[in-house]
């Protein structure tokens, strides 16, 4: 599984159930990795998306406790086993967690690439997640020039998870 997640200087990720900024650069970038492909959320990011709805051409994997819960586009679980087993019918490299902080904090380390947006500003985010940089289990492999949109400066960064038998073949 992947992740994918636009963050401000202090892994800021939203502010009142929405998006911290607007940048049609990172809005292209996620379209391009996850059309066609398979994106999980939890019921607060679908509910931010446009009519509540799943995204078009992809499939949408939806968390909630809600047992009545129904939404264009998308499947819904109502647990983790079920998340799992639905998750499981596809190749872990065409799934994308996209959101919001509760998934991103539980389940990133269950995510061999973190595709992470780096916003060079603090964003006033009430919404965060975890400091992948503090984190040893990850490294990075890629890394763009900065962009500048809307007067925000970004850059696409990539993590890979370390696979620890790498990790011992080097010493
Ligand atoms: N910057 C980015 O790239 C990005 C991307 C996506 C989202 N966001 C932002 O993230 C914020 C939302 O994050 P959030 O943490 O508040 O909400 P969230 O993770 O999107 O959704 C939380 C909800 O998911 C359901 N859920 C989570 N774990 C569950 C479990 N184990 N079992 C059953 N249901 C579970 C629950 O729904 P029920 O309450 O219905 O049970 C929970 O209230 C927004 O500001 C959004 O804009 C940012």
């Amino acid at each position: 599984m992947n992740m994918i997640v636009a963050v401000d200087r202090n892994w800021g990720i939203g502010r009142n159930n929405d998006l911290l900024a607007s940048i049609p650069g990172d809005m292209k970038y996620f379209k391009d990795h996850t059309l066609g492909k398979v994106v999980v959320m939890g019921r607060k990011t679908l509910e931010s998306m446009p009519g509540g709805k799943g995204l078009p051409k992809r499939s949408n994997i939806v968390l909630t406790s809600n047992k009545n819960l129904s939404a264009d586009r998308c499947t819904i679980v109502n647990s983790e086993d079920e998340m799992f087993s639905e998750i499981s019918k596809y190749n872990s490299e065409d799934v994308y967690l996209i959101g919001g902080a509760s998934m991103y904090n539980r389940y990133y380390s269950l995510c061999d690439k973190l595709y992470i947006t780096k916003i060079d500003a603090d964003l006033d985010a009430d919404s965060f997640i975890i400091n992948i940089d503090e984190d040893e289990g990850y490294k990075i492999i890629s890394q763009s020039e900065p962009m500048t949109e809307n007067g925000i400066s970004y850059s696409f960064l990539v993590y890979e998870k370390i696979n620890i038998k790498d990790c011992n073949e080097e010493q």
